[in-house]
């Protein structure tokens, strides 16, 4: 049966998960250039509501989508109600099928505002959000949860029941408390639960990276899908690599050079949207190889010289003599 979040259909049970300073346009063309049909929603970096509300150019900015980027989601973060629907209502207009409310984002600025995962304190308050939304807008309303504030307010049962009462078409869960940060193991028995108390479709985020992740985390906790977020980062192809995997077909693992390649593609995009800004395209593009390359041994050394790149043009002839060099960078599992 086909997985649907409302109205809207999806082709794959793999989604790319929001991340603020990743994805963006740019990095989401990446995702689908690199994964095709194996990736079922496109979900942007968190947006603040507020900002929009003051008509902040480079909010409005973050909306923007690729004509043939479908499914897209907008993520939205913020508290007050009425400034979530007027948000909702501009994520539509730029093209949103699907409108997410954070509830998730630990950043101290965010939660201090009442955002974000200080939302999982007020269950009821996320209740209300979410039932203006879905009266004020054509699209499905999801919400993306953490498990609670600290294990002693484990709060995401009540949070998803109350989500899905108002109106919510899905609900994702990142079961790691707002304390733990991104510390320790994501819970999926967390998502495995809600996902049995709920009757619309819960998706899983957090720790799936490879095929075994995959496995023993996705598979077992009955969710209808599952969030990429820092695998995707790590690799690229994770999408399609899990997809044939779900479909039994064998597939290489990319190699090191064909991920690297892609720094070159994200940097045209970085060059369509920000024309004359050679300093910004070298930091964002650092900044993806750093994303990339962490906790990877195996590349400690063309990490080190890539990020030391004095000019773009520099970080991108190392890029290019990989291909010509042996393939002493192919890595045994991807
Ligand atoms: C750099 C970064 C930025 C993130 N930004 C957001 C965000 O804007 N909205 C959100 O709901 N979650 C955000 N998250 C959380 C991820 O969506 C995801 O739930 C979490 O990283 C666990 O999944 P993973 O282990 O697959 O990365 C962010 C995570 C990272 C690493």
């Amino acid at each position: 049966m086909a997985l649907r979040i409302g109205s809207v259909e999806l082709g794959s049970h793999l989604i790319l998960a929001p991340m603020s300073g990743v994805t963006d346009r740019i990095f989401r063309r990446l995702i689908r250039h690199c994964n095709g049909a194996d990736v079922g929603l496109y979900v942007t970096e968190f947006i603040s509501v507020e900002c929009l509300w003051r008509e902040n150019k480079r909010s409005l900015f973050m909306m923007r989508k690729d004509v043939d980027e479908s499914p897209f989601c907008v993520q939205l973060y913020g508290r007050e109600v009425h400034h979530m629907v007027a948000a909702g209502r501009l994520a539509v207009d730029r093209g949103a099928q699907i409108v997410d409310i954070n509830c998730g984002c630990p950043a101290p600025k965010v939660v201090r505002r009442g955002g974000g995962a200080a939302l999982m304190k007020e269950p009821e308050h996320i209740a209300r959000i979410v039932e203006a939304m879905v009266e004020a807008l054509p699209v499905p309303i999801t919400v993306k949860l953490r498990s609670g504030w600290d294990d002693e307010s484990l709060t995401y049962l009540e949070a998803g029941r109350r989500a899905q009462e108002a109106g919510a078409s899905a609900v994702a869960l990142h079961p790691r408390t707002r304390k733990a940060l991104y510390k320790g193991e994501a819970h999926w028995t967390l998502v495995g639960e809600l996902a049995a108390a709920l009757d619309v479709p819960v998706f899983g985020s957090g720790d799936v990276v490879d095929t075994e992740s995959y496995q023993h985390l996705f598979q077992p906790s009955g969710a209808a899908g599952v969030m990429l977020g820092r695998g995707a980062i790590q690799n690229p192809f994770l999408f399609r690599e899990l997809g044939r995997f779900g479909r039994g077909e064998r597939s290489p693992p990319p190699s090191l050079q064909e991920k690297f390649q892609l720094l070159r593609v994200y940097y045209e995009g970085l060059r369509e949207d920000y024309p004359e800004r050679p300093k910004l395209h070298l930091g964002r593009v650092k900044n993806l190889v750093n994303r990339m390359t962490r906790d990877r041994p195996q590349v400690g050394d063309l990490r080190q010289r890539l990020l030391r790149s004095q000019t773009i043009d520099a970080l991108l002839l190392l890029v290019a003599e990989m291909d010509a060099s042996e393939p002493v960078y192919l890595e045994a599992t991807g």
